[in-house]
């Protein structure tokens, strides 16, 4: 039985490689932060599972990670953990380096104060907002790096230093450089997944209007349980190697929010442009659709989700994740991606909405 430990379980890629190394017969190990809130929401269905660990660790602190490897002795490490959030680094720039860029450092570090550079293999959660203020369309592993925010910043040095301790040590370590990923785990305040959500609150009378930045960026998104398969197959090559992984199709937020509320019963128009763009009702596709009306605003444009400096053109070649690995990038097209996020959506808002009429009833909630 191989053993694996993951940095990052509680979040989206973290919960859905759990799983699927879990099937796969793995000891699967996940690093945990003390929070205050103590649900982990992703993970909570694999807690008391045989041969799924918890250990309580951090980025930050060296100590508990050296500690963690060397009780773990892993044979696999997917290093996913990170201050994730492109806007947010702009706001959080020193933790997001601390985390996302040393953080690395500390994991490979760690591997070889124990002794295990030539057994352990370590995948490295990259990106590509690495490619940020885009030098070709479409990226590849040799288009020019040209990172456009802290966060970018931050993890194309953990890009970096993979690629300099295994030429240097020797180690297999590598990185995915992964193209956004989504699905109905996603965190609520990506576009997407505030796209799906709201789009189900509106058509169930619970929010009246979403409000989104640039509405022209353009992303190559592909669904996250199908990436996270690639992650495995890069620590099963026979050669340390960096991928691309994408599914090699564009579409902007404009498009997704556009199949986001037809796939909630909402056809929409778009009229205005920049920051005077809307998105109007231009039919009601269901009679389950409450509270809005043909010719209703429901979405809008606010220049606080612009960001100072933001990655407008995202097309991945995953060519060579096709050709080595196997990997096939359309198992799940787009719209398939976005249709399921919101059937989901719809279904947690209906719970919602019939819980808070069930307390309202009750008289719990004033
Ligand atoms: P996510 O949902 O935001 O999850 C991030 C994980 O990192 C969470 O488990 C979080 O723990 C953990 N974490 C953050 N700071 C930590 C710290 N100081 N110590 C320990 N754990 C910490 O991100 P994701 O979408 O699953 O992405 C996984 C990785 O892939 C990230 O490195 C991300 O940058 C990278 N990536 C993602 C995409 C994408 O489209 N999803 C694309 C390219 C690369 P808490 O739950 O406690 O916050
Ligand atoms: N979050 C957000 N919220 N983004 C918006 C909004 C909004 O209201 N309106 C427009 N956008 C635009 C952003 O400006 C960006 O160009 C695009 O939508 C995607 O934004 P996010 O969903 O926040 O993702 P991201 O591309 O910045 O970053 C994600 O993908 C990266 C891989 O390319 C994250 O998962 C990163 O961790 C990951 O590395």
């Amino acid at each position: 039985m191989k053993t694996a430990l993951i940095t990052g379980v509680t979040g989206q890629d973290g919960s859905y490689l759990a799983e699927f190394l879990l099937d796969k017969g793995y000891d699967v190990h996940g690093i945990i932060r003390r929070s205050s809130v103590d649900y982990r929401e992703r993970i909570a269905h694999l807690e008391g599972t045989p041969h799924f660990h918890l250990h309580y660790a951090d980025m930050g602190d060296s100590m508990s990670l050296v500690k963690l490897v060397g009780k773990v002795q892993p044979d696999e490490i997917y290093n996913l953990a990170a201050q994730s959030h492109v806007q947010v680094s702009f706001d959080a720039p020193e933790f997001t380096a601390d985390v996302d860029a040393v953080g690395v450092l500390r994991v490979l570090e760690a591997v070889r104060t124990n002794h295990l550079e030539k057994t352990c293999r370590i995948y490295q959660a990259s990106t590509s907002e690495l490619y940020g203020k885009v030098e070709e369309v479409p990226q590849s592993e040799t288009t020019p790096f040209h990172p456009y925010s802290p966060y970018a910043v931050a993890k194309l040095y953990g890009y970096w230093i993979i690629k300099e301790y295994r030429e240097a040590y020797d180690m297999f370590c590598c990185s995915g450089i992964l193209f956004n990923h989504e699905s109905e785990r996603r965190g609520e305040t990506f576009v997407t997944r505030k796209i799906t959500l709201a789009a189900a609150r509106i058509a169930h009378g619970m929010q009246k209007c979403l409000y989104l930045g640039n509405l022209d960026s353009l992303r190559d998104w592909g669904y996250a349980k199908d990436y996270v398969e690639c992650m495995w197959l890069i620590l099963q090559h026979e050669t340390p190697e960096d991928f691309v992984i994408a599914t090699g199709v564009q579409h902007t937020v404009r498009e997704f929010a556009t199949l986001a509320f037809h796939h909630a019963g909402i056809e929409l128009r778009w009229e205005g442009k920049g920051v005077d763009e809307k998105g109007i009702v231009e039919k009601i596709l269901s009679d389950k659709i409450q509270g809005i009306k043909e010719g209703d605003v429901v979405v809008q444009v606010s220049p606080d989700f612009y960001r100072p400096t933001d990655v407008v053109n995202l097309l991945g070649d995953p060519g060579k994740a096709k050709r080595e690995l196997g990997w096939n990038p359309q198992t799940t097209s787009f719209e398939q991606l976005v249709e399921l996020m919101v059937r989901h959506d719809m279904q947690k808002v209906t719970r919602e909405h019939f819980n808070a009429a069930e307390y309202l009833e009750k008289g719990i909630v004033k």
